[in-house]
């Protein structure tokens, strides 16, 4: 799939993020193996603490829609420097993407591309609980 159907679908649901807090709103979307695109946008709690970031809610919207693996996805945000996955994050788009592309994309049309492995060296995952 074509990196400008996910940077669109991931900027058009951006605009659904509730960062009132934070007033930083994020969208991300992905694709999974059987060509879906899912997305998802940040939703964060008065409790701070129990905000989720765009990015776990589209895995989230994938699992539960009952996609398994995804091949690629999307983060964009309202920054210069582009926005890259939170650690948090980096670990269950691994559990469920392994080595993918992550396109990072602000408002702006900069666009890079970085590898999951680069992110996320050494990563643990449910290989090591066999
Ligand atoms: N956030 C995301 O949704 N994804 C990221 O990649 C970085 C951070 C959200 C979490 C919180 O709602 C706000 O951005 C500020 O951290």
């Amino acid at each position: 799939m074509e990196e400008k159907e996910l940077i669109d679908a991931a900027t058009a649901v951006r605009k659904n993020a509730y960062a009132p807090f934070s007033e930083f709103k994020v969208g991300s979307a992905l694709e999974t193996d059987d060509g879906e695109i899912i997305v998802g946008s940040n939703v964060e709690s008065a409790s701070y603490g129990l905000t989720v970031c765009a990015e776990r809610v589209a895995v989230w919207n994938a699992i539960s829609q009952g996609k398994r693996k995804i091949v690629k996805i999307a983060v964009v945000a309202d920054t210069k420097a582009l926005t890259p996955p939170c650690g948090v994050c980096r670990q269950i788009i691994w559990e469920f993407g392994g080595d993918i592309p992550v396109v990072l994309a602000n408002l702006h049309g900069d666009i890079e591309t970085v590898q999951m492995r680069d992110l996320l060296p050494r990563a643990f995952d449910t290989k090591f609980l066999k």
